[in-house]
């Protein structure tokens, strides 16, 4: 296959991201990182523990783990044939299949039940709009070979913690509970039962027709407006459940509710993967007027003996990344919170011009990291003028300033930008200098 990256006059196509994958800019990649930051701290005062998976992963791994008769894997993957061996690959539409084919191939959980979680790139090929994208970043959070209720509500608590840590409020909790595999295979019975009752209606709708025998649960995910009261009066999972199954479930409300952490129960959540059993949840925003999923997940007790590996019981769940920045940032601005550039800005940015200046900066410069101050050389043969422009828009306190004149005398001259007050300072103490720039705005105040 050729690929044409010139134009009819030889010139170069302009070339632009791929639809519904988007780049991340560096003026909105300071907020990300305190997000990011955040994100970790909590994860691991919970115990969770790094790890990382390949983006792409055998075609094989996604049918067998997230159901054949699911959208994601029906329409929504980027599968392809690799072409030096013909493997059947896919871009991972999601990370907990790749997680449990980690922990079986590598064996990680032979002594002991583990929490880990990841970050990273997901790909869906579905239609682009706000907060849905084709390429878009989870993190993904597992607990694996935890048995009890106990767990899933630890991560419902950490990231009700999260959401604090944000100052996030009015995001609603969801739950429900669809019980193991011959509990759901009682429920499919009454459901198909229930739908070819209402056959006329059902072959209305392409998806539910197609779905009725293969996958039926899948028809009260239909979003069709034709469908709602039918999928309103369906028989409810919850009343093909059993002892245990209601126990599970009971027990982990009452840990909600122990914590204090609201929710409502939704008969109709079933999640869109099939490895879920009993417990499934999500967390919903309406602050950008519709329905957002910021983040939802399960236990997946059967997915370890699905994929070939030993019965393992396991919770875990997703969040979105940009689409719980989008609503952090809609909450930033009602509080009137401006977006934190601080973790970008320099202590001081190094000015310099002149004839042998350039070494004697980038000494200075690298003193000052090595002292752990964030400081910025000036790169480019600049003038003065311009380079305390670039001083200036960097957000740093001081201005190092370098000329041929404090070359000769071994000095620098500091200026505190938001006063333009400046004094020299010699080089030949260099503690005299960083404890300058380390001590208090203040206290440089006074002795400038
Ligand atoms: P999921 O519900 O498919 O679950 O995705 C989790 C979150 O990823 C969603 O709530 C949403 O915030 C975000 N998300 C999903 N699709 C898109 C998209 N196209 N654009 C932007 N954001 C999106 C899972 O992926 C499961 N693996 C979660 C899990 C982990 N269950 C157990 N362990």
């Amino acid at each position: 296959m050729t690929i044409n990256t010139l134009n009819a006059a030889n010139k170069p196509i302009k070339i632009q991201a791929v639809k519904g994958m988007n780049d991340l800019l560096p003026d909105e990649s300071a907020l990300q990182e305190l997000f990011e930051d955040t994100v970790r701290t909590v994860l691991r005062s919970y115990g969770y523990r790094l790890i990382r998976t390949p983006i792409v992963e055998p075609t094989g791994l996604f049918i067998r783990s997230l159901g054949e008769i699911t959208d994601i894997v029906e329409k929504e993957m980027y599968s392809f044939t690799d072409s030096l061996n013909g493997d059947a690959l896919t871009l991972r539409p999601e990370a907990t299949a790749g997680t449990v084919r980690s922990a079986i191939e590598h064996n990680w959980l032979y002594n002991a039940p583990q929490r880990v979680w990841t970050m990273g790139a997901m790909f869906r090929h579905e239609r682009p709009q706000k907060g849905r994208y084709r390429q878009f970043h989870q993190v993904s959070v597992e607990a694996m070979g935890f048995e009890g209720p106990d767990i899933e509500a630890e991560q419902i608590i950490l990231l009700a913690r999260l959401w604090k840590n944000l100052g996030l409020s009015n995001i609603s909790l969801q739950i429900n509970t669809i019980g193991n595999l011959s509990e759901r295979t009682e429920h499919r019975h009454r459901l198909i039962q229930y739908f070819e009752e209402n056959l006329d209606l059902i072959n209305t709708d392409e998806d539910a027709k197609r779905r009725l025998y293969s996958n039926p649960l899948r028809l009260l995910d239909s979003k069709n407006p034709a469908m709602q009261t039918l999928i309103n009066g369906a028989p409810k999972l919850i009343d093909c459940l059993k002892s245990d199954s209601l126990m599970h479930f009971e027990q982990f409300k009452t840990l909600l509710d122990q914590a204090n952490i609201a929710y409502t129960i939704n008969h109709r959540l079933v999640r869109g993967m099939d490895y879920y059993n009993r417990t499934v949840f999500e967390w919903v925003s309406t602050a950008l007027g519709t329905e957002l999923t910021l983040a939802g997940g399960g236990r997946y007790d059967g997915l370890f003996e699905q994929l070939g590996g030993k019965s393992k019981p396991a919770c875990g769940f997703a969040l979105g990344i940009e689409r719980v920045m989008l609503i952090w940032k809609h909450s930033l601005s009602a509080r009137n919170i401006t977006h934190p550039k601080g973790i970008y800005m320099p202590l001081a940015y190094i000015v310099h011009a002149g004839i042998g200046t350039e070494k004697l900066a980038a000494n200075v410069a690298e003193q000052l990291r090595d002292a752990h101050l964030f400081c910025v050389k000036h790169a480019g043969a600049d003038s003065f003028k311009t380079q305390l422009k670039r001083a200036h828009d960097s957000g740093a306190m001081y201005a190092l300033i370098i000329g041929e004149t404090e070359l000769e005398k071994n000095q620098v001259i500091v200026k505190i930008l938001a006063t333009g007050q400046q004094h020299s300072v010699s080089l030949n103490d260099m503690n005299a200098l960083l404890l300058y720039l380390s001590s208090n705005q203040e206290v440089l105040g006074k002795i400038a």
